[in-house]
């Protein structure tokens, strides 16, 4: 059988992270889908930085929870598979998926990456010590990224402790994609070539809104005349109307359910 999962945010809600559009997903008052672009980055890159920093030291402590750990007991069994997550955190990879079935198409957010030339770093925090709170310089030898600026602080003196590029001084930036920024094409290209590589049997779609229409595209596609789509989500979504079946409860209540009947039969 030839699986595809697409997921979003609602997939690590239950491990504590928050997601973008629900009422918790609310940072200080700002609205994610504010700061999670290039014009928030470019006006205030200290306060978009903390956010990033805060959203990391979050994922750090959660755990992946029952349906992290499903999709990947689907992903061992089935003949071939792929995952789709729109979420950055890293939490499909600790539930035991292979990061070869996986793409995180809106990036990495553990990846640090310079706004200008293409250096650029990955770091969980996770090998020893963790990620000091604030010292104010870049250790460029170590790979770990260690400032970030209070809010308190002027605008002048915050450019000045914000992670610079140790190759070109640019300032440094989370590897993640924005809104208005283009997808990697690599990452593209690889569900894409799976999708061409023959039908899928059963798509899942779990926890989005499927509010861009890649997502749409992919899922549906995926679907084609006889693959089965099934949608896992609390809410209705632009997606409902194309799926097969549709579950609406919390991803850890039907995962695990759905993909041990698959197994048992
Ligand atoms: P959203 O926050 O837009 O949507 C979360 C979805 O999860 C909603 O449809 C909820 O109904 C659903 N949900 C909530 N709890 C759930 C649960 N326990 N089980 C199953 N579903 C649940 O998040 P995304 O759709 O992932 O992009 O957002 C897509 C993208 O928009 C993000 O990757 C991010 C954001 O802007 C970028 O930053 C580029």
């Amino acid at each position: 059988m030839r699986v595809l999962v697409i997921t979003g945010a609602g997939v690590s809600a239950e491990s504590g992270i928050p997601t973008f559009r629900g009422k918790d997903g609310y940072w200080r008052n700002l609205d994610p889908a504010k700061l999670a672009t290039p014009e928030a980055f470019a006006k205030d890159p200290g306060l978009v930085w903390q956010w990033y920093r805060e959203r990391r030291q979050r994922i750090r402590n959660a755990q992946p929870n029952p349906a992290h750990k499903a999709i990947a007991k689907l992903a061992q069994h089935a003949h071939e598979f792929m995952l789709v997550t729109q979420n950055v955190d890293d939490l499909h990879a600790r539930a035991g998926l292979p990061k070869e079935t996986m793409v995180q198409i809106h990036g990495d957010i553990f990846v640090t990456r310079c706004s200008d030339c293409d250096f650029q770093f990955r770091d969980t925090g996770r090998g020893g010590s963790p990620e000091p709170p604030a010292p104010r310089t870049i250790y460029p030898n170590s790979g770990r990224l260690g400032s970030i600026a209070p809010t308190s602080a002027q605008p002048d003196q915050e450019q000045e402790d914000l992670p610079r590029c140790p190759r070109c001084g640019a300032l440094m930036r989370p590897g993640v994609v924005w809104f208005g920024e283009q997808l990697d094409s690599r990452k593209i290209y690889i569900v894409e070539d799976y999708l061409a590589r023959g039908d899928v049997d059963l798509t899942f779609v779990v926890g989005t809104t499927a509010l861009f229409g890649y997502i749409v595209d992919w899922a549906t596609r995926a679907r084609g005349r006889n693959g089965e789509l099934v949608e896992v989500n609390p809410d209705e979504t632009p997606l409902s109307q194309f799926a097969t079946k549709l579950y609406r409860e919390p991803a850890t209540k039907v995962l695990p359910r759905l993909v041990n009947e698959m197994l048992a039969g």
